[in-house]
């Protein structure tokens, strides 16, 4: 971080290290034993997940959708939780590729590294940090995906100078293209209520700190990134209609790349 985590990382990393304690993993084993569904992603992506993992999801879309993840790439999560599209992303990289999640939440890495335990996955990481100031080398990174999570951040500026920072730069001589983004996040449809914006419970739950879509591409862009394009996916029901916001707030997905 440029300066300390401010009140809204605070009361942010409150909201989800409560999320992380109020779900707790089930099992000891690979065994599918909840109930629970994920209803943000094919069912073929999900097999054998155990449901405890599969099912414990915070994001609002599929950033797999439009990520294209080819074997052998490094893949970067912003926000991982508990881990789901890290695991998701691993398979998709296989052997060869390497998956680093990022979270400021103690309860939450602790989650996903119990879980990469159990799953025997040795092609993903989870580490601690911030959107802000993230713990990943200068263009070492060939994807990075997010779910739901920069909308959480109060510097979103810095968020995408630190995607860009991490991206891989085009290889001239082999003709590989820049590293590439590819998220689903919550945006708005012009400014929210003032008093929404300052509300922190509003904040935990991806409404408050949603950006206007115009914001966000322009963001990017000044950011250095090219090829940016915002196409919404949803309205994120529960969330949206719990806030009143129906048809002014919405799920999208996020894509740009690293230019020279
Ligand atoms: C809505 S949850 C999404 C988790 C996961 N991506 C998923 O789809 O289940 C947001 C996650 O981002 C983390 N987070 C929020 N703001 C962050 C920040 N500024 N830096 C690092 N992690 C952050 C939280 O701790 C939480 O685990």
């Amino acid at each position: 971080m440029t300066q300390n985590p401010t009140p809204i990382h605070e009361s942010v990393r409150e909201h989800y290290a409560a999320q992380a304690r109020a779900s707790q993993p089930c099992c000891g084993d690979s065994s599918s034993c909840c109930d629970s569904k994920n209803a943000l992603y094919p069912v073929e992506l999900l097999t054998n997940l155990p449901d405890d993992v599969a099912s414990f999801s915070l994001g609002c879309g599929n950033p797999f959708a439009e990520a294209g993840l080819k074997p052998g790439e490094t893949v970067l999560d912003l926000g991982s939780g508990g881990g789901l599209d890290c695991f998701l992303a691993a398979k998709q990289v296989g052997e060869s590729g390497h998956v680093i999640g990022v979270d400021m939440t103690p309860e939450m890495l602790e989650r996903a590294r119990l879980a990469a335990s159990r799953l025997g996955v040795r092609n993903v990481e989870f580490r601690e940090g911030y959107l802000e100031k993230l713990p990943v080398e200068d263009a070492s990174v060939d994807v990075v995906i997010s779910n739901c999570v920069i909308n959480l951040s109060p510097d979103k500026p810095q968020v995408f100078r630190e995607v860009f920072r991490v991206l891989r730069s085009p290889d001239p001589v082999s003709g590989k293209p820049g590293g590439r983004l590819a998220v689903s996040d919550i945006v708005t449809d012009g400014p929210l209520p003032e008093e929404l914006q300052k509300n922190m419970e509003a904040w935990g739950a991806c409404v408050a700190g949603a950006l206007d879509v115009s914001e966000y591409i322009t963001g990017l862009a000044d950011a250095g990134f090219t090829d940016v394009k915002v196409q919404p996916k949803g309205d994120a029901s529960e969330l949206i209609e719990a806030a009143g916001l129906k048809g002014k707030i919405f799920s999208a997905a996020i894509t740009a790349r690293r230019p020279l």
